[in-house]
C-alpha cells in the first residue's frame, strides 16, 4: 500500500465507533474520523439510555449529528443499538404488565428504526443477549418477555425499514467456546425460522496475544452461518494483565501489528459476499474505553493519543495485500 492510503482503500468498510462530543470539540479527532473511515458507528448517542432518557422523550441531537457527519462525507452510518441491558432508570421501573412492556419494546425499535430510516442502512437489534456459560442474560427483557423476544426485536425492525440489514452482536467468540456455540445456535435458529436477521456482529474486543486459533475460530465460524459477518467493536488490549507500570515497547507494538494483520486476513478469507466490515471501537488510543473501564494503561488501537498510525494501522493494510 502506497503513504497515501487510508483505511478507506481497504477491500471492505472500515468503520469506527465515534462520540458525538469528540467530533464537536476536537477538530484532530474529526479530521482523522472523516480521513479514514467508510462507516461509522455511534458509540453511545444510539443507545436506548442516550436516545430515549424519559418515556415521552427523545433526544436525537448527538445522534443526528454522527449521522449528519457519515452523509456529508459519503460514510455508511451502522445503528447500535435497537435493545441492551443497559436501559434508562425510568425502563427499569416501568410497572407496566406483559402487553405493556411488548409495546414499550416494539415503540422504542420502531420509533428509532423509522427516524433514521434512509440513512442507518444497518443495526445492531439486539446486543449481548448470551452470557458466559451459553444461556441467556437474565436481562430485565428476559423477565418481562421471555426470551423469544430477540424474535420480535428483528421482526418489529424489519416492520419499520424492511431494507435496512439487521444483525445479533455480541462478544467472547474469540476465547470463550461455550458462549460462541451459544450465539451461533441462536442466530441460526432464527434464521431457520425465518426471521428477518441478516447478520452477525462478533465484538472481537481481543487481546494481542489471543492464540490465532482462536482468532479464526470466532471469524469462521460466524462465515459458517452464511450471514454478513460484522467485526462491530474490533480493538486490542496490550495489557491484559493490568499492570499499573507496562510501557508500550516497540515489541508490543509489533506484536499488536502482526495480530491486527492476522484478524484482518482472516477476514478477508471468508466469502466477499459475506466482508460487511470492521469497525473499531473508539479512534484512538487516547479515547479508547479500555483504559478507563479497567483504570490501566492500555494501547489498543491503530492510532496513538496523537492521531499518529501505530504499526497496528501498516499491520491492517498489510492483511489485505
Ligand atoms: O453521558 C453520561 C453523563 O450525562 C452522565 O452524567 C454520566 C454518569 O452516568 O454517564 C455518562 O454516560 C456514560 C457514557 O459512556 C458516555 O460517556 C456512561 O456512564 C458510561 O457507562 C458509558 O460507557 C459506555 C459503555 O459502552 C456503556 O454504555 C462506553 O463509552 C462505550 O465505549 C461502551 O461501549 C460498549 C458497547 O456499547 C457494547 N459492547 C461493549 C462496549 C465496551 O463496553
Amino acid at each position: 500500500q502506497s503513504p497515501k492510503s487510508t483505511l478507506k482503500d481497504m477491500p471492505f468498510k472500515f468503520g469506527a465507533s465515534v462520540s458525538a462530543e469528540l467530533l464537536r470539540t476536537n477538530s484532530s479527532y474529526k479530521a482523522l474520523v472523516i480521513k479514514e473511515y467508510s462507516s461509522l458507528t455511534a458509540e453511545n448517542a444510539m443507545k436506548f439510555w442516550a436516545l430515549h432518557p424519559l418515556e415521552n422523550t427523545y433526544n436525537w441531537k448527538d445522534a443526528d449529528e454522527i449521522v449528519a457527519l457519515a452523509q456529508a462525507n459519503g460514510k455508511r452510518m451502522h445503528g447500535h443499538t435497537l435493545n441492551w441491558y443497559e436501559v434508562p432508570e425510568w425502563v427499569t421501573n416501568f410497572s407496566g404488565d406483559t402487553q405493556a412492556w411488548e409495546n414499550l419494546l416494539k415503540t422504542h425499535i420502531q420509533t428509532v428504526v423509522t427516524h433514521f430510516k434512509g440513512k442507518v442502512s444497518s443495526w445492531d437489534v439486539v446486543n449481548e443477549a448470551i452470557d458466559e456459560n451459553g444461556g441467556y442474560k437474565n436481562t430485565i427483557w428476559v423477565q418481562k418477555l421471555g426470551t423469544d423476544y430477540i424474535a420480535r426485536a428483528f421482526q418489529y425492525a424489519h416492520q419499520a425499514d424492511p431494507s435496512a440489514l439487521l444483525f445479533y452482536n455480541d462478544y467472547g467468540h474469540d476465547y470463550n467456546p461455550v458462549k460462541r456455540t451459544a450465539i451461533l445456535n441462536l442466530v441460526n435458529g432464527l434464521k431457520q425460522r425465518g426471521i428477518p436477521i441478516h447478520g452477525i456482529g462478533l465484538q472481537l474486543h481481543t487481546r494481542y496475544n489471543q492464540p490465532d486459533e482462536d482468532i479464526t475460530s470466532a471469524i469462521t465460524s460466524a462465515a459458517a452461518t452464511g450471514l454478513l459477518v460484522h467485526i462491530s467493536e474490533l480493538d486490542m488490549t496490550v495489557n491484559p494483565q493490568s499492570d499499573a507500570n507496562l510501557t508500550f515497547t516497540a515489541t508490543l507494538a509489533e506484536q499488536q501489528a502482526a495480530k491486527y494483520k492476522f484478524i484482518v486476513k482472516t477476514y478477508y478469507a471468508i466469502p466477499k459476499a459475506q466482508q460487511f466490515g470492521i469497525t473499531t471501537w473508539n479512534v484512538t488510543d487516547g479515547d479508547s474505553w479500555i483504559p478507563g473501564t479497567y483504570s490501566r494503561p492500555d494501547w489498543p488501537l491503530p492510532f496513538d493519543a496523537n492521531y499518529k498510525r501505530k504499526p497496528a494501522y501498516q499491520g491492517i493494510l498489510d492483511g489485505v495485500k
